[in-house]
């Protein structure tokens, strides 16, 4: 196989500051072994997150000096939603200044105490705005899911049986949507298939219940639908894509992932009642419908990034970039869930520290070790973010999130020194201990000390 490049070149540049193991030290000290804690100019490969950390491109930034700053019926609003709509079919979309709060507005409209909603897998702002509407937020993925090894080409899918049981147990009226999130950030950034899409659709309909997607990382489930499912492979990205959105009531997406901007999110409505009131809450809290909360300028930025995630080029050297990142972890021995996801990797920490129990955190403790070695930051996704409160622990996982157009090959080779050298010293990673946790989202403003 050829070598897939990054079909750009660099116009502008970032600087990294260069910090030692020592000074890394204290900083990690510092923050509590906490790497939210941490300033961004304190770290060298940032893996924390690829939502609104992707590079722009030219024609992005030119479109801001063109954002027209009128409050009702901007040009900008109007370039967005035309997009939008050649690339979706919606005609009712909705600007938001980015992805919770297009599911506050839904969840604002559809959810409410005795209120069930079925998801592959809520990402935790679905989860906490299903929960502050008072509804209850059920997990359905496909059991393949809860294997790290076990390889699925479309690992997102939904049960579409466990959806019917759930339907039949709790009642349709308890029900008012089925979302299902694409990919599947919580569960690996695994792909969901057209088929399962259909298959969940007719549910809906024997049932009577609108689906929503989450809907942020569409372009690359579009792209894995190309590579991996039967009769696909000959379609556009475009065609795809629409066919995604043609078999959804609605969607909410985060436009900071494929997008390809930093701040901004959409929702998409197909019932003009619901549309209606959806106007009304966005009027309320974001700003007229013309804008969501945005200025013209990030509407503008919008319209050329959703523009250019579709491209081919742009989605394989994607999805091939964090595979490669994948098979080079895989390779040193490290337990990634596989197949590698869209948007990230996501490592195995329980399966690489057996000695630290999960009340130890092992995810935490690879998070810190990976800043403290190498200035790398990641995310915890286990017992930090999930545990307490009586729970089972999860898996003990770190995501390496990938940032669109920002990192190159060297950088990621970097990263893949680093983890191997950080693997032959697994035997050394320290345990941690909670010394203090906030009622909510501990993972973010949590501190510990090193244990031993
Ligand atoms: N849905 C999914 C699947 C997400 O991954 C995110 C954000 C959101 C909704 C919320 O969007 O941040 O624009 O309000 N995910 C980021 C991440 C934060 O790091 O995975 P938002």
């Amino acid at each position: 196989m050829k070598t897939i490049i990054e079909p750009f070149r660099i116009k502008s540049v970032e600087p990294i500051r260069m910090t030692s193991r020592e000074e890394r030290e204290q900083i990690l000290r510092d923050a509590h072994f906490n790497v939210f804690g941490i300033k961004a100019r304190d770290v060298l490969v940032d893996l924390l997150t690829d939502s609104g950390t992707g590079a722009m491109s030219s024609l992005q930034w030119s479109g801001m000096m063109r954002g027209d700053e009128s409050y009702a019926g901007a040009e900008s609003f109007y370039r967005f939603s035309d997009k939008m709509n050649e690339l979706t079919g919606f005609d009712h979309i909705l600007p938001t200044h980015q992805g919770r709060a297009s599911e506050r507005i839904l969840f604002e409209l559809v959810g409410g105490p005795g209120k069930v909603i079925p998801n592959n897998n809520h990402f935790d702002t679905t989860r906490a705005n299903v929960e502050h509407s008072g509804a209850r937020a059920v997990d359905l993925v496909i059991h393949e899911a809860k294997t790290p090894s076990l390889r699925h080409p479309f690992k997102g899918n939904m049960d579409v049986q466990r959806l019917r049981d759930l339907i039949v147990a709790e009642g349709v009226e308890k029900i008012p949507i089925v979302m299902v999130t694409v990919t599947n950030n919580s569960g690996g950034g695994q792909p969901v298939s057209l088929a399962n899409l259909r298959e969940v659709r007719a549910v809906c309909d024997e049932f009577g219940i609108p689906l929503f997607l989450d809907a942020c990382r569409f372009a690359e489930n579009a792209y894995f639908i190309k590579q991996r499912e039967e009769g696909q492979g000959e379609r556009t990205i475009r065609e795809i894509v629409r066919d995604t959105f043609d078999l959804a009531d609605g969607a909410t997406i985060s436009a900071k992932k494929d997008g390809m901007v930093n701040i901004g999110g959409v929702l998409l409505i197909r019932d003009p009642e619901l549309a209606q009131r959806a106007d009304a809450l966005l009027i309320l809290t974001e700003g007229f419908v013309t804008y969501g909360g945005l200025s013209g300028r990030d509407l503008e930025a919008m319209a050329q990034g959703f523009e250019e995630v579709v491209r081919e080029d742009y989605l394989s050297y994607r999805i091939r970039s964090t595979e490669y990142l994948g098979e080079r972890l895989l390779a040193l021995g490290f337990q990634i869930i596989e197949p590698p996801g869209g948007h990230a990797i996501y490592v195995d920490a329980g399966k690489l520290c057996p000695g630290i129990p999960s009340w130890e955190f092992p995810g935490q403790a690879l998070v810190c070790e990976l800043y403290r070695q190498a200035g790398i930051r990641t995310v915890e996704i286990g017992s930090v973010m999930f545990g307490g409160g009586g729970n089972p622990p999860p898996l003990e996982l770190v995501r390496f999130a990938i940032p669109r157009r920002v990192y190159t090959q060297s950088h990621i080779d970097y990263v893949v020194e680093a983890c191997g050298e950080l693997y032959e010293r697994r035997d050394r990673i320290k345990g941690l201990k909670i010394v203090f946790e906030p009622p909510y989202l501990r993972h973010f403003s949590a501190r510990f000390i090193e244990l031993r």
